[in-house]
């Protein structure tokens, strides 16, 4: 009869050296499969003295199954490899960026608004909005445009047809109504930027039916021209990203505004180019002290609060800033303007972002 320690140390040996399920399971059939040697020790058992059998026998059936434990131990160790081995293989960095490739840009004329309204956003107004179906009272009379006054004229109004309770309602021809909407419903101080689509019966290479203003209304105790001087000289370097550009306050008229004044911006014109920055001067805004009597039309005490507004045109603007030369392009809807022009739907406008450097 073979040496039953030795020959346990040399299967526990190879089960241990198996480097792999196919391996082990040659193991397994040398040792206990049909012909294997301990299957072959244990048929042997006839062949041993009977004072002896039992013991042997005993010791056979211990080493077979130390051997089976064994080998399934090592099966699982086996397989346990095999799975780290793949998971390190297969692994996915989840902490990496999603990087989408967005089919999409931002619109220039949404990038402006957004562009815009960060910057008053730093200086501390909130946004506002109110219905392009405007009635004519807050369109116009509101605002101390009465009818047969002659802005009303130069406004190229679109009317829609019949009244809603009694009033005679129009695709907003500005911004403005929103001024009067806030004030009727909230107490001064109020400091408000509207940006919004507003309609006027005109088109030509620097008119679109449908274009965009930003609003702002500011109404206080204290307001006076100064801050509204402030705040726009510091609106037109931010926007521009220019420290020192020039900006000029200019006398103008505005029913809703007096003083009324329009804002121009330094700029160099040669060889048929604009450029912002110089000492020409290009027209970008128009602004005032708002009229008492629109305070007082709103239910404001105007011997108590006095405040300055403004608004401009996002087209306007978006044009200049980023030398889109025609106006008509921002409502083709061509995709190849829009891929040139646009901006990536993850850029958020900030501050200071905007202008290439
Ligand atoms: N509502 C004017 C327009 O459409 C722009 C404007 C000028 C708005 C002066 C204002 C302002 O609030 O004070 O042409």
């Amino acid at each position: 009869m073979e040496d039953l320690d030795a020959l346990r140390t040399e299967l526990m040996a190879a089960v241990a050296g198996a480097g792999d399920a196919q391996a082990l399971e040659a193991v397994r059939v040398a040792a206990l499969g049909r012909k294997g040697r301990v299957t072959a020790l244990m048929k042997g058992l006839g062949t041993v003295e009977a004072d002896q059998r039992k013991t042997i026998g005993a010791a056979l059936n211990q080493l077979k199954d130390a051997i089976g434990a064994a080998i399934e131990a090592r099966r699982e160790d086996l397989a346990d490899a095999d799975l780290d081995a793949r998971l390190a293989d297969e692994r996915v960095d989840v902490t990496l960026p999603a990087r989408p490739r967005a089919a999409g840009s931002i619109h220039p004329i949404s990038q402006t608004i957004d562009e815009v309204i960060a910057i008053f956003a730093e200086m501390g107004f909130s946004v506002a909005e109110g219905p392009d179906i405007e009635d004519d009272w807050h369109n116009f009379t509101a605002l101390n445009i009465p009818p047969e006054h002659p802005a009303r004229q130069e406004h190229d109004t679109f009317y829609l047809p019949g009244t809603k309770d009694g009033a005679r309602m129009v695709l907003r021809t500005h911004t403005s109504p929103v001024q009067i909407r806030t004030m009727m419903e909230t107490a001064p101080p109020l400091s408000i930027i509207v940006p919004g689509r507003t309609y006027r019966c005109d088109s030509d290479a620097t008119h679109s039916p449908m274009f965009h203003q930003v609003e702002g209304l500011v109404v206080d105790e204290s307001t006076h021209f100064g801050h509204l001087k402030g705040c726009l000289i510091d609106f037109c370097r931010a926007f521009f990203g220019i420290d020192d550009l020039p900006v000029r306050f200019r006398p103008s008229y505005f029913p809703f505004t007096e003083p009324s004044a329009e804002v121009d911006i330094g700029c160099t014109r040669a060889d048929g180019t604009l450029r912002i920055g110089g000492d020409d001067w290009l027209e970008i805004l128009g602004s005032g002290m708002v009229n008492p009597k629109v305070l007082e039309n709103c239910g404001i005490d105007a011997e108590r609060y006095q405040g300055f507004a403004f608004g401009m045109g996002v087209e306007r603007l978006a044009m200049l800033k980023y030398g889109i030369p025609d106006l008509r392009t921002f409502f083709d809807s061509d995709l190849r303007w829009l891929r040139h022009y646009g901006f990536a739907a993850l850029d958020l406008p900030t501050m200071t972002a905007g202008l290439d450097p």
